[in-house]
């Protein structure tokens, strides 16, 4: 356990703290955890330092180099917890030259969202910056229908419809972010590099739509109406992280390649299309979509001319 007497030997690398705003000395014998402890900083150690809570975390905002490879402890750790590599231990840490930091946990409210963070399976349990696909859809004659039937129907065929939807992303390794509306956030690839991620979005909104043609029966049954399904895919890096606000939980995606995807999505209205891929999707597939059509468009709320493709 560590206490609160450590002397600090051989001092010859510096620790900037973000936060104080001050710089400690540390030797390459002690942890960064028993540096800050010896400088009277309040870094919360919940575990003692034996490397299983995690609340002793910090952000290794300069200097990743010189902090020595994670140990076993750390390593369960940041595999569970899925954390990117400047996230460290700081009670694992030792550095072998100068490196500024930020303590990540300040008050209980931090050490509450750590504990659920420990309490659940999850392989994405912390924000982390990966190269996903993006997926948004809308529906099709949403519009109308919702304009004249009463709210009571209108969230009965949505959740029906997002039921179904939700089927055919996860059997395609993809998960619903978001919903709005009539519209749909799926994000394809995370923490998954066996499969090509723009191929699972495709082979996702094309499972949507063949089951669509049994919804649309019970639609035009009971309703008179059909659905159908406009995509926009992006493929791009986004900061992916669970989002815990007590009641509401979700794995959310932010950045502007989210709004990218977005604005793909809007632009099929324009080119009388279902689904539209930007460049940097269609660059992922190309090879197994020799047939395709091409359009160069502006998008809104962006700069310049874009180019997008419909694959056939
Ligand atoms: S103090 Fe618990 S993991 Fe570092």
């Amino acid at each position: 356990m560590i206490g609160e007497n450590i002397m600090i030997k051989n001092s010859t690398h510096k620790i900037h703290l973000f936060k104080e705003q001050s710089t400690i000395s540390c030797s390459e014998d002690n942890t960064i955890l028993e540096a800050t402890l010896a400088a009277n900083i309040n870094h919360t150690h919940a575990c003692g330092g034996q490397g299983k809570c995690s609340t002793c975390r910090i952000s290794v905002m300069n200097g990743i180099e010189n902090c020595n490879p994670r140990n076993s402890a750390e390593l369960r750790i940041a595999d569970k917890l899925s954390f990117p590599d400047e996230i460290r231990l700081s009670c694992q840490t030792k550095i072998t030259g100068d490196i500024s930091i930020r303590r990540m946990v300040s008050d209980k409210f931090d050490m509450d969202v750590i504990a659920e963070q420990f309490s659940k399976d999850s392989k994405v349990a912390f924000g982390s910056q990966q190269k996903l696909t993006i997926v948004f859809t809308d529906i099709v004659n949403y519009t109308s229908f919702a304009e004249k039937f009463p709210p009571y129907d209108i969230v009965h065929v949505l959740n029906r419809y997002y039921q179904l939807m939700n089927s055919c992303i996860q059997n395609n390794n993809g998960f619903i972010s978001d919903v709005a509306g009539d519209g749909i956030l799926a994000i394809f690839g995370i923490n998954n590099k066996k499969t090509n991620s723009v191929l699972d979005g495709i082979r996702a909104i094309k499972e949507m739509n063949e089951s669509l043609i049994n919804f649309n029966n019970y639609l035009e049954e009971n309703f008179n109406t059909k659905f159908g399904i406009r995509a926009g895919i992006h493929f791009g890096d986004v900061i992916a992280g669970p989002f815990d606000t007590g009641e509401m939980k979700k794995m959310a995606v932010i950045g502007d390649n989210v709004n990218y995807a977005s604005r793909i999505e809007s632009a099929n209205k324009e080119f009388n299309t279902k689904m539209l891929l930007s460049e940097e999707a269609f660059q992922e597939i190309k090879s197994l979509y020799p047939k395709y059509n091409a359009f160069e468009t502006k998008l809104k709320g962006k700069t310049g001319k874009y180019n997008l493709y419909e694959i056939i």
